[in-house]
């Protein structure tokens, strides 16, 4: 069976900010619009952080297949529907066998699960937010293993594509 796309999808500022008190350091309704059109009909990995920074009303993200990581995975607050894992190994690993035809496994957050799956991420899928912000988690360095392939203009922020480059 062929293996899934995985896939990291960030919005950063220009000092690598992605993170706020538990929350994201701006409200951008232009890149929340282009976060669920990627990943609706796919799956989603996150940190438990990040799935509780999620408001309730979309926790689970609704149309997605959600798989949330904790070092205490029965401890995680989530319904029945919602995968556990104890390792970004194990929560890739539970996205890639969940995942059918065309979906991808997206990797949704937060730093830790960022820094954690980055070395395995097919593709990242950045968004650059102008300016720099207050707040306190960063997105790790992963540019020297991908190419960019694709940028866009958006009005408040940039929408910039990698995927892994090639081994020379
Ligand atoms: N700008 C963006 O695109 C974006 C996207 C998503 C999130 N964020 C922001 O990022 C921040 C959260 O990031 P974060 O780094 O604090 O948290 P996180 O990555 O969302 O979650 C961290 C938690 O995941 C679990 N975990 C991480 N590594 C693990 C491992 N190796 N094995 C098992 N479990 C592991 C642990 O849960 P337990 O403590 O339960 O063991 C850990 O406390 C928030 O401010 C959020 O809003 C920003």
């Amino acid at each position: 069976m062929k293996k899934p796309v995985v896939a990291a999808i960030v919005a950063m500022d220009e000092g690598r900010l992605i993170g706020k008190n538990g929350g994201l350091p701006w409200h951008l309704p232009e890149d929340l619009k282009h976060f669920k059109q990627l990943t609706t009909g796919h799956v989603v990995v996150m940190g438990r952080k990040t799935w509780e920074s999620l408001p309730a009303k979309f926790r689970p993200l609704p149309g997605r297949l959600n798989v949330v990581v904790s070092r205490t995975p029965a401890l995680i607050d989530a319904p029945a529907e919602v995968l556990r894992a104890a390792s970004p190994e194990e929560a890739l690993r539970l996205a890639c066998e969940a995942a059918s035809g065309e979906q991808k496994v997206w990797v949704i957050g937060g730093a830790e699960l960022y820094a954690a799956t980055l070395p395995l991420c097919d593709e990242v899928h950045l968004t650059v937010v102008a300016g720099h912000h207050e707040g306190d988690a960063w997105l790790a360095e992963f540019e020297g293993a991908f190419a960019l392939a694709e940028e866009r203009a958006g009005e408040s922020c940039r929408f910039l594509s990698f995927r892994r480059a090639e081994a020379p």
